[in-house]
C-alpha cells in the first residue's frame, strides 16, 4: 500500500526514498553549498502573519487570475526539465494535473515531451512555454513557435543560466542526461542518442543574451514574454522598459548562483519597481499555502512551484501532481480565512511583520 502523504515535505521524504542517488542529486540539489537552496525555505520562514479577525470568512476563494484569465489557485507550475526521469508519463502527467486543478502549466525547454504533444494530451488546460535560447537561433524559435502554434498563452524567457551553476551533486554522482532519454529540443540541436552532463547542455546555450534580446522576443512573439530568473529590482525595472508581459522573481530553486538572494527577500524590491504595469510571480522553496500568503502580501500576483510538483509526480504521477496542488490550494484557503480574508488579493504588507 502506498505511504500516505500529509503535506509536501512528507512527499519529498518519499520521494527521496524512491529515486536513485543520480536522479535524486539532480532534481532535489542546488549550486556550490547549497546556501540559496536552504536559504529559499528559510527566507519565507523569516516572515509572520498579522490575522485580522471577525470579518466573515464565510465566503472565501483561492480563485483569482493571471495574465487576464483565470486560475483556480495563484500556483502555477514551474518549468523543470526531464521529467521522464522520474515518471513514464513524465511532463504529460504533470499538465494534466494543473489543469485538472484549474492552473497553468509550464513547459520546459528541456522537457522530455514537446509542446504539441502536451497541448494534444491536456487540451484543456492553460499553457505557458518556458525558452532558453540556444546558439542555435533555429532551435529557439522552432520551439516557440510550435509552443504558439499549438496554443500556448505566453513565453517564459528563463535569463538566469547563461551557463549552468556549479552542481557538485551531480558531479559527485556522475549524472548524465540518458542517452535513450528523448528530449526534443536536444535533439534538434544536436541529433538523437547523445548522453548530456548538465554543464554540456547548458553550453548550447546563447550567453551573449542581454536586454535587446528580450525586446526582439516580445516584438516577434506577439504574445506576452514573461523574464523568469530576477533578483534584483533595478532588472524588474528594466524587464518592463523592454517590453516583458511578466517578472519571475527567481534564482532557479538555488542552482545558479549559490548565495544569490532567497527569493522571499527579493520579492519586495521587484514589486515595488514594477509597480502594478505587469504581474509578478516568485518561486523558490514555497512548500506550504502560508508561503503563497506570504508572498501574496508582500505583492506577487502568483507562485510557481518546482520540486514538490515533481515529488509529487515521482509518487503517482499525475494523481501525485494534483494532490500537491490541491494540499497547497487547501492550505492557501486556510491561511486566507485565518487571515481574515475573502481572496487572494485582499492580502496586503499591513499583513506581514518580520519574524
Ligand atoms: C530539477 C529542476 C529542473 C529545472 N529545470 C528548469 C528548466 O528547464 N527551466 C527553467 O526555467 N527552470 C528550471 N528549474 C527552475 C524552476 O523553474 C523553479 O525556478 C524552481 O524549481 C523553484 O524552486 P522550488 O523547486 O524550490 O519550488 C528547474 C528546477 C529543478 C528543481
Amino acid at each position: 500500500m502506498p505511504e500516505t502523504w500529509f503535506n509536501v515535505e512528507d512527499a519529498e521524504r518519499l520521494a527521496a526514498e524512491r529515486l536513485e542517488p543520480g536522479v535524486l542529486g539532480y532534481f532535489a540539489g542546488g549550486a556550490g553549498d547549497e546556501e540559496t537552496l536552504r536559504e529559499n525555505r528559510e527566507a519565507w520562514r523569516r516572515w509572520r502573519l498579522v490575522p485580522r479577525v471577525l470579518t466573515d470568512v464565510s465566503a472565501v476563494t483561492t480563485r483569482t487570475e493571471v495574465l487576464g484569465a483565470p486560475v483556480d489557485a495563484p500556483i502555477l507550475v514551474a518549468p523543470t526539465a526531464f521529467q521522464r526521469l522520474l515518471h513514464p508519463d513524465g511532463e504529460l502527467a504533470t499538465a494534466r494535473a494543473a489543469a485538472a486543478a484549474g492552473t497553468a502549466f509550464i513547459h520546459s525547454t528541456l522537457a522530455t515531451i514537446a509542446p504539441p504533444d502536451i497541448a494534444a494530451g491536456a487540451p484543456a488546460g492553460r499553457r505557458w512555454a518556458q525558452i532558453y535560447c540556444f546558439e542555435d537561433k533555429g532551435v529557439t524559435r522552432a520551439l516557440w513557435e510550435h509552443a504558439l502554434a499549438a496554443g500556448y498563452e505566453a513565453i517564459v524567457l528563463t535569463v538566469d543560466a547563461p551557463p549552468a551553476g556549479n552542481r557538485e551533486r551531480d558531479l559527485r554522482t556522475g549524472f548524465v542526461v540518458p542517452a535513450d532519454l528523448r528530449v526534443p529540443s536536444l535533439d534538434a540541436a544536436c541529433g538523437p542518442g547523445r548522453e548530456y552532463t548538465i554543464t554540456q547542455t547548458f553550453d548550447l546555450m546563447d550567453r551573449s543574451l542581454d536586454w535587446d534580446d528580450l525586446g526582439d522576443l516580445v516584438a516577434e512573439t506577439g504574445v506576452p514574454v514573461l523574464i523568469k530568473g530576477v533578483v534584483a529590482a533595478e532588472d524588474a525595472a528594466l524587464a518592463v522598459e523592454r517590453g516583458a508581459g511578466g517578472v519571475v522573481v527567481s534564482n532557479h530553486g538555488g542552482r545558479q548562483l549559490d548565495r544569490s538572494l532567497a527569493t522571499a527577500e527579493a520579492l519586495a524590491g521587484v514589486v515595488d519597481a514594477v509597480d502594478g504595469r505587469v504581474p509578478v510571480l516568485v518561486d523558490g522553496g514555497i512548500r506550504r499555502g502560508v508561503d503563497v500568503a506570504l508572498a501574496l502580501a508582500l505583492g506577487a500576483d502568483a507562485v510557481l512551484i518546482g520540486r514538490p510538483a515533481l515529488w509529487g509526480l515521482t509518487l503517482e504521477g499525475e494523481e501525485g501532481v494534483r494532490k500537491v496542488l490541491d494540499l497547497l490550494t487547501a492550505e492557501l484557503e486556510l491561511a486566507l480565512a485565518l487571515c481574515g480574508v475573502k481572496a487572494p488579493g485582499e492580502l496586503t504588507r499591513a499583513h506581514l511583520r518580520r519574524g
